[in-house]
């Protein structure tokens, strides 16, 4: 049995459906891929795996455990993090608060009010060996919004880390950012597959088949194709997309 797996999963908003039937399993210490066109329904797909939507059929479970149907809070605990496509920073904090409130931590002790969070050495220590995971420690007490688009892209990474996620699913990270960008997000995470087990959504082709172990691409509300980055290659549909890409 995988680390995690979905099995028939079927998504539908009223009538209109999105996910008719995906198969995934990914493998502990892998960096699993999701590829496919724009509106194919891989958000959708995470937003299922991560608690967000109840699937209308089918069953998750991590770790061998079944998941399906709990709400997005036992699943974060139970050692599920993401990132979302649209970031969700609080600007007007340091890059280090945005950390912090992010720790399990954090909500156990603002629930006891003895002292002030942000003043806990502790928290603070564990916030800055997650911020220097992501490459952002010289930057801690600046405000997020003086980052730049690749360091934002780095610390929603960093958000979803201090989580002490097992399995953490990041959507489209390279969206938005530049070439120079992108190849430091790549760095970045080539690092993080040591600690971490990585699903990935990407519509950079390069970025994924450099860095992921196996890729899926999902299309039609299915799993159409599926293999480690050399399989694909030769796959129609793929090849296509990687030629539009380049077009
Ligand atoms: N909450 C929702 N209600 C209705 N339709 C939705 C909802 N979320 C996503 N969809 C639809 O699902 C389809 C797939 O969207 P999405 O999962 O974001 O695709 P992708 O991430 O592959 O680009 C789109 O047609 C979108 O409009
Ligand atoms: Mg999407």
């Amino acid at each position: 049995m995988a680390f995690f797996e979905a099995r028939n999963i079927h998504k539908r908003f009223g009538s209109s459906v999105v996910l008719e039937k995906i198969d995934l399993d990914f493998e502990q210490g892998q960096i699993s891929g999701i590829m496919g066109p724009n509106g194919a329904g891989k958000t959708t797909c995470f937003n299922v795996l991560t608690g967000r939507y109840a699937p209308n059929r089918g069953t998750m479970t991590f770790e061998g455990r079944d998941i399906t149907g709990l709400s997005p809070q036992r699943i974060a605990r139970m050692g599920i993090s993401r990132s979302f496509q649209i970031m969700n920073l609080f600007d007007d904090s340091a890059v280090i608060e945005n950390i912090m409130i992010a720790l399990p931590e954090f909500r156990d002790m603002r629930s006891n009010m003895i002292r002030p969070v942000f003043r806990d050495k502790m928290l603070e220590a564990e916030a800055m060996e997650i911020l220097s995971q992501v490459g952002l420690q010289d930057v801690a007490w600046e405000p997020s919004k003086s980052l730049s688009y690749g360091q934002r892209r780095a610390l929603e990474i960093g958000v979803a880390l201090a989580a002490k996620p097992r399995i953490v699913f990041l959507d489209e990270p390279t969206q938005g950012l530049g070439a120079e960008a992108t190849r430091q997000l790549s760095t970045l995470i080539k690092q993080l597959r040591e600690r971490y087990t990585i699903v990935l959504i990407e519509h950079d082709m390069r970025f994924l088949f450099e860095l992921a172990d196996k890729i899926s691409v999902i299309h039609w509300g299915q799993v159409i194709a599926e293999g480690t980055p050399s399989e694909l290659q030769s796959n129609s549909w793929v090849q296509r997309s990687a030629l539009g890409e380049i077009a």
